[in-house]
């Protein structure tokens, strides 16, 4: 069965997906659309899609029989539409990151996703990675015990990406959404998703501002930091830059009443090596360095596959697919860190903590 898709935006990440759909295999690209008819005339000649498959208009492409899929490619304020619009007509969907710029967008897509039965997947490739999926395990197990704090992290000290990133019309915010969407999810995921109900947070975008090239055009926000809530008790520290004064705002780690994780490593610090988790790393394959090797330890892992992660979660898309069965990246689960973001952007404007709910799908 080959799967075929139709890519809506032709800019700069789509030949992204366009090369982890040859890569993978089991995938036909089969029309194209971007409101630039040029940009989609040009992706379709490279693509070798033929030019009667192009088109300016979503709807028109998902008109096509032919379309089983649709990589939705669009700046983020532009996900929700195209997403509904194609889950509606039946087609599955795979998403960019961030699902939707707004909580009420991200709703939407879920929704729709739920009411039309096919998949929506969001292109979060960051989870695919062995080390976390490893660290979720080890979660899982309980070997933690109950997680009462964690910290989220990423960014960069110098790297705005500028282009349409960089507009609220476009991308809806800033390094939030961009890039924090990526560990926040991660940490979520790896913690089972606990259910957040507050948020206190506050944003800025000052040193970007200082700079001739975004002053006075840039409307979203370079760093982020907020304090989560959960309703199991449990506090999530979420931090992430484009710009900073600060080479790294640190690794991102969960707290448990039995042992510590640092999900990057990932290496777990603990009172002793237990025989399930030594149980655990046989199982998956790993060596383990518990140093010291008895009490009180700090335990390293090695022998992680190295792989790509984009082609990771291309072919999860497929299995998925094939099977007619949900992705291993629930959108129900996803749809979290939006609700965290739209707490962290109404406890930015109140200048104090939020409540924030999970809405009904
Ligand atoms: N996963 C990653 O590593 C990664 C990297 C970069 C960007 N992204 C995400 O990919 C998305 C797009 O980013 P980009 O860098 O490709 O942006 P881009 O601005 O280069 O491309 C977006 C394209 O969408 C087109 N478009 C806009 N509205 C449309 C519509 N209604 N119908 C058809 N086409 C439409 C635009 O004309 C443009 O060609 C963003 O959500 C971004 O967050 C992900």
């Amino acid at each position: 069965m080959t799967i075929r898709v139709g890519i809506v935006g032709t800019g700069g990440i789509s030949r992204a997906h366009q090369r982890a759909y040859t890569q993978v295999g089991g995938f036909e690209i089969v029309a194209v659309c971007d409101i630039i008819k040029s940009k989609a005339n040009e992706a379709a000649d490279r693509w070798g899609v033929p030019r009667k498959h192009v088109f300016t208009s979503y709807n028109k492409m998902l008109e096509m029989d032919e379309i089983d899929t649709v990589s939705v490619c669009t700046y983020n304020q532009g996900h929700r539409r195209p997403a509904v619009a194609a889950l509606n007509a039946g087609k599955h969907v795979f998403c960019e990151k961030p699902m939707a710029a707004t909580l009420p967008d991200a709703t939407a897509m879920v929704r729709a996703a739920k009411a039309s039965g096919k998949i929506l997947q969001i292109g979060i490739h960051s989870t695919f990675n062995p080390r976390l999926q490893f660290a979720k395990k080890v979660i899982d197990s309980g070997l933690l015990g109950d997680i009462y704090y964690s910290e989220s992290t990423g960014g960069s000290r110098r790297r705005n990406p500028g282009r349409t990133f960089i507009y609220k019309k476009t991308a809806g915010a800033g390094a939030i959404v961009d890039v924090g969407v990526y560990n926040m999810h991660d940490s979520l995921y790896a913690m089972g998703y606990p259910k957040p109900v507050r948020v206190s947070a506050i944003t800025e975008d000052y040193i970007s501002q200082q700079d001739p090239q975004f002053k006075g055009i840039m409307d979203v926000e370079e760093f982020g930091v907020a304090w989560v809530r959960f309703d199991n008790g449990s506090v999530m520290v979420f931090k992430i830059s484009w710009v900073v004064h600060q080479d790294s705002l640190g690794p991102s780690f969960c707290l448990g009443k039995e042992a510590g994780i640092s999900l990057n490593g990932p290496v777990i610090y603990a009172d002793a090596y237990t025989n399930d988790l030594k149980k655990l790393v046989k199982s998956e394959g790993l060596t383990a360095e518990a140093n010291p090797p008895e009490g009180m330890t700090t335990i390293k892992f090695s022998g992680f596959p190295e792989i790509d992660v984009w082609q990771a979660q291309i072919t999860a898309f497929r299995e998925a697919v094939k099977a007619d069965a949900p992705s291993p990246i629930l959108p129900e689960g996803v749809l979290l860190t939006n609700v965290i973001m739209d707490g962290i952007f109404r406890s930015h404007a109140a200048g104090k903590e939020v409540a924030v709910r999970v809405p009904e799908i």
